[in-house]
């Protein structure tokens, strides 16, 4: 389906692609006949990465730390000759606890990796992207950024910030043709939901299988979504089917009414 959009031979940068959501829509471009180069921290991702989409170029970088970030947008000029799509994918789960319990080091971890790290990369990619094709910065928020998040403050107010850097900055590059929207997932099935499910249920004293249900109880649809459904959605958002889509927040939650 996706071959008949406009994304064959887009130059696209995904980072932390190496494993998570991430890698699943570096799948999706690759199959939508995308150029691609991913980033992540861990070699190990991306040695296994390299061996099943051999096309798709990969760097080790840190999208908190500038030189990192630098660097890459060298590779992105090297390997892909231009930019035409930004996926801002990276961000961590940041600590689980009440407010008075979370430590400084941990506030700033996250916010530098989840709104540091997408702002580091757009100061990069714009400028690239007013030489490239239909282009457009793809921001992964999160349902935590438009409803709040009891234990999770420092996760929800960078992911409220990435809502807020998506927003301005579809005014501000709007006249350049560039579009910049957030996808805002609910819960997505996986290892990272599970390790989160884990650390809530030891901060409040619950077994884990009463945190799982509520957080598939907390969706209309009674589900988490899957990495799958939110790849749909990057793709979508890149092609030329959203070409008048822009400033938005792209929910992907199964109607999720509050968070668990
Ligand atoms: N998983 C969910 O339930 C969920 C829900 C809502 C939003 N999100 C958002 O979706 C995005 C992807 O989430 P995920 O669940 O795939 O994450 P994940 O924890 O599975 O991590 C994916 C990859 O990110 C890499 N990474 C971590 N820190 C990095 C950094 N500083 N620089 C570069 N790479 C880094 C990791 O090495 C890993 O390979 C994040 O922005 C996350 O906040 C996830």
């Amino acid at each position: 389906m996706w071959n008949q959009t406009s994304l064959a031979g887009k130059r696209v940068l995904v980072t932390a692609g190496g494993d998570g959501i991430g890698l699943e829509i570096a799948h999706a471009f690759a199959g939508a006949g995308s150029k691609i180069l991913v980033c992540d921290i861990q070699p190990e991702s991306l040695a296994r990465l390299a061996k099943d989409l051999p096309d798709v170029h990969s760097c080790l970088a840190d999208v908190s730390r500038e030189k990192d970030v630098a660097s890459m947008f060298e590779l992105v000029d090297q390997r892909l000759g231009g930019l035409d799509v930004l996926v801002n994918n990276a961000g961590i789960a940041g600590p689980t606890g009440g407010v008075e319990t979370l430590s400084l080091a941990d506030w700033e971890r996250t916010l530098a990796v989840n709104l540091t790290g997408q702002f580091l990369c757009i100061r990069q990619a714009v400028p690239r992207l007013r030489q490239g094709r239909a282009p457009s910065i793809i921001n992964l928020a999160s349902a935590a950024g438009h409803l709040g998040m009891a234990g999770r403050a420092p996760y929800s107010a960078s992911k409220w910030g990435v809502v807020g850097l998506t927003k301005t900055l579809a005014i501000e590059l709007g006249r350049d043709g560039i579009r910049v929207n957030a996808i805002l997932p609910g819960a997505v099935d996986g290892p990272r939901i599970r390790s989160v499910i884990a650390a809530k249920a030891k901060a409040l004293g619950k077994p884990e299988e009463e945190i799982t249900r509520a957080y598939t109880d907390q969706a209309v649809l009674g589900r988490m979504v899957t990495a799958r459904d939110i790849a749909n959605m990057v793709l979508f958002a890149a092609s030329d089917l959203a070409a008048n889509v822009t400033g938005q927040e792209l929910v992907v939650d199964g109607h999720t009414q509050s968070l668990n």
